[in-house]
C-alpha cells in the first residue's frame, strides 16, 4: 500500500504543487452580512463542523481533536479566525479552495479525514456563508498538534496521488427528473452532511468504495449500518420515520440514535426543518421500496412488539435470566419514555452485522439529553462482567433477530470497554439544540 502511495505520489508530484493564496488581514466581524452569518451557522450544523473541530470541554472550533484513522492519528485544525493558529488570514478564495479541493492557504494538501471528498459538492454561495460564520466566531489561540503518521504518509504531497485516484471534484448536479425537495436532500446528503463518510465502507486506501454507497461503514468502534437496500433494520424505514429519527433522535419503531449518530441528529435538531425533511425524502429513495419479504417481516416484528408481554419463562439459556432481571422491566413492559426501551425485536443493533453497537449500548447506557424528556438507559459496565455481557448479547441475538449467531462477541466487549474510556476523554461535548427554540436562529 505504501509502495502504491509512493508511486502514485511521485507520479502526481508534478501536479501536486499548488500556490499559496496571499494572507489577508483578519476581516472585521462587522463586515459580514448577519443574514449570511446565520445561514452559515445552519450549514455548519449540517456539516458537523463542531464534532470534529472541537475537543470535549474545549473552545468551539479551536481544533486539536485526534481523529484516529487506520494510517495514524490526524488532528483537526483550529478553524477560528485566529491569525497565528487559525484561519484568520484566509481569504474567502482560500476557504473555498480548502472545501472544494482539500488544500490549505499555504498550498499544502489536506488529509481526506477532513471530508472534502463530500464538501467538494458544496456551492460557492454556501461556502461563503460558512466562511462568514467561522470568521465571526471568537478567535482562539490554539496551535494544532502535529499529526502522528509514519513516512511516507506524513508527506502531504502524497495526498495528491490519493486525490487523483479518488477525488471527484464538482458541485452537485441536480437531477431534473426528481422533485426540488429530493434534489435539496441529495445535495445535502452527498455534500455538506457527508452521510456516506460514515455509512459507506472504505477501501485499503481509506477512500469510500465506489459502487458500495451507504452499504455500511465503521466509525469510532461503532457500526454505521447500511442505509440502503441492504439495511439490517427489522422494520423498513419510510420518510416519516427517517424524519423523526433524524430530527428528534428517535422513532418508536426504530429506537434512539446513539454514539456518533447522536451527534449528527443533535446538529440536525437545530437546522431548518425543511432541510431535514429533504434529507429524509432523498434517503427514502436510497433505501428503495422494501421487498414484500421485508414488509412481511416488519409487520410480524411490529405485531409481536405491540402484543402484551408474556412473562419470561424460566429457561436455562445463559443470558435469559440476566435479561429477565436486568432488562425486561424496561424493554417489555410498554413503559413510556424516558425509561421505556423499544421492544428489542425492533432493534437494528441486534439484527446488525456485528455486536459492536449493542456492546457499546449495554456497557455505556444511554445518557439523557439535557433539558429534554429523552430516553434513559443505565450502563452496565460496572455491574456486569464480560462473560455476563456476552451471555446477554448472545441471548438477545438468538431471541430477537432471525440472523445467525455473532462471532467474536467476547473480543468485541473487551474492545468496547477499551474504547469507551478513550471516547470519554476525546469525544466532543454534546451541543444539543438549545431548549429555547427562538435561540436557534441566533448565529
Ligand atoms: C470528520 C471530521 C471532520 C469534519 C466533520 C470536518 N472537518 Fe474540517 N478538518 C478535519 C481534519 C482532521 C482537518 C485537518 C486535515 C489535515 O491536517 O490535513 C480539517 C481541516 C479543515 C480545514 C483546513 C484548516 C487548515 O488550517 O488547514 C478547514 C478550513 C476545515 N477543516 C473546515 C471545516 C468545515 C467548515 C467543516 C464543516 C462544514 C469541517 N471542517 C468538518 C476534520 C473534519
Ligand atoms: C459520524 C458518523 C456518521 C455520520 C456523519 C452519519 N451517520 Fe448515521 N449512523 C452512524 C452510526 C454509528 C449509526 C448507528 C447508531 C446506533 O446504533 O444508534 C448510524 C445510524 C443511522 C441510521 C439508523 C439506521 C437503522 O437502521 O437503525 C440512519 C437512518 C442514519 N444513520 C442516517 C444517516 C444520515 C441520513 C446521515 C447524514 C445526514 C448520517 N446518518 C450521517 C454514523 C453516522
Ligand atoms: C431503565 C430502563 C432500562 C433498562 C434497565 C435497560 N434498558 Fe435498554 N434501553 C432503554 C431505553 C430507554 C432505550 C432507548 C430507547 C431504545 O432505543 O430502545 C434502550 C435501548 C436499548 C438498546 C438499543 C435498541 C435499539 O434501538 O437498537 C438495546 C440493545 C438495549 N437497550 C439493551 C438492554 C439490555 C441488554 C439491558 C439489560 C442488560 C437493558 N437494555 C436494560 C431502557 C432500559
Amino acid at each position: 500500500m505504501a509502495a502504491l502511495l509512493i508511486g502514485g505520489g511521485a507520479a502526481a508530484f508534478a501536479v501536486a504543487w499548488r500556490p499559496a493564496i496571499a494572507a489577508i488581514e483578519p476581516p472585521a466581524p462587522k463586515s459580514f452580512d448577519p443574514a449570511l452569518v446565520k445561514r452559515g451557522r445552519d450549514l455548519a450544523a449540517l456539516g458537523n463542523c463542531t464534532d470534529c473541530h472541537t475537543v470535549r470541554g474545549g473552545k468551539t472550533f479551536a481544533g486539536g481533536l485526534p481523529v484516529p484513522t487506520p494510517f495514524g492519528t490526524i488532528y483537526s485544525s483550529n478553524i477560528t479566525p485566529d491569525a497565528d493558529t487559525g484561519i484568520g488570514t484566509w481569504s474567502q478564495a482560500a476557504f473555498r479552495r480548502a472545501m472544494r479541493s482539500g488544500i490549505n492557504r499555504e498550498g499544502q494538501h489536506l488529509y481526506p479525514t477532513f471530508p472534502y471528498d463530500h464538501f467538494t459538492n458544496v456551492t460557492d454561495e454556501d461556502d461563503d456563508a460558512l466562511y462568514a460564520y467561522l470568521m465571526t466566531r471568537p478567535a482562539v489561540h490554539a496551535p494544532t498538534p502535529a499529526n502522528q503518521l509514519s513516512f511516507p504518509l506524513d508527506q502531504r504531497f502524497v495526498v495528491a496521488g490519493w486525490k487523483l485516484l479518488f477525488l471527484r471534484r464538482g458541485t452537485y448536479a441536480p437531477d431534473s427528473a426528481q422533485t426540488a425537495e429530493w434534489n435539496r436532500g441529495a445535495y445535502l446528503v452527498e455534500g455538506l452532511a457527508h452521510c456516506g463518510s460514515c455509512h459507506t465502507p472504505r477501501n485499503a486506501l481509506g477512500a469510500e468504495r465506489a459502487g458500495a454507497s451507504f452499504a455500511g461503514g465503521d466509525v469510532d468502534n461503532w457500526n454505521a449500518y447500511a442505509i440502503n437496500a441492504r439495511s439490517p433494520s427489522p422494520v423498513p424505514w419510510d420518510t416519516a420515520a427517517l424524519f423523526s429519527y433524524l430530527r428528534q433522535g428517535w422513532h418508536p419503531d426504530h429506537g434512539v440514535a446513539r454514539g456518533p449518530m447522536a451527534e449528527v441528529v443533535s446538529n440536525l435538531s437545530s437546522v431548518d426543518e425543511r432541510d431535514v425533511h429533504a434529507i429524509a425524502t432523498y434517503m427514502t429513495s436510497v433505501f428503495g421500496a422494501p421487498t414484500p419479504d421485508q414488509m412481511r417481516r416488519g409487520n410480524e416484528v411490529l405485531a409481536k412488539a405491540k402484543a402484551p408481554a408474556v412473562p419470561a419463562s424460566q429457561t436455562e439459556v445463559p443470558g435469559a435470566s440476566i435479561y429477565a432481571a436486568a432488562c425486561a422491566t424496561c424493554h417489555e413492559t410498554g413503559r413510556p419514555v424516558p425509561y421505556g426501551g423499544v421492544n428489542l425485536g425492533l432493534s437494528t443493533a441486534i439484527s446488525g452485522p456485528d455486536p459492536r453497537n449493542v456492546a457499546n449500548i449495554v456497557l455505556s447506557g444511554i445518557r439523557p439529553v439535557e433539558g429534554e424528556r429523552s430516553p434513559i438507559m443505565p450502563g452496565f459496565a460496572n455491574s456486569m462482567t464480560n462473560d455476563q455481557v456476552a451471555a446477554v448479547l448472545n441471548y438477545l441475538r438468538s431471541r430477537f433477530s432471525n440472523q445467525p449467531a455473532w462471532t467474536g462477541v467476547e473480543k468485541t466487549i473487551e474492545e468496547a470497554r477499551r474504547t469507551q474510556t478513550v471516547s470519554l476523554q476525546t469525544s466532543p461535548p454534546p451541543h444539543n439544540a438549545p431548549a429555547d427554540p427562538t435561540q436557534r436562529d441566533k448565529p
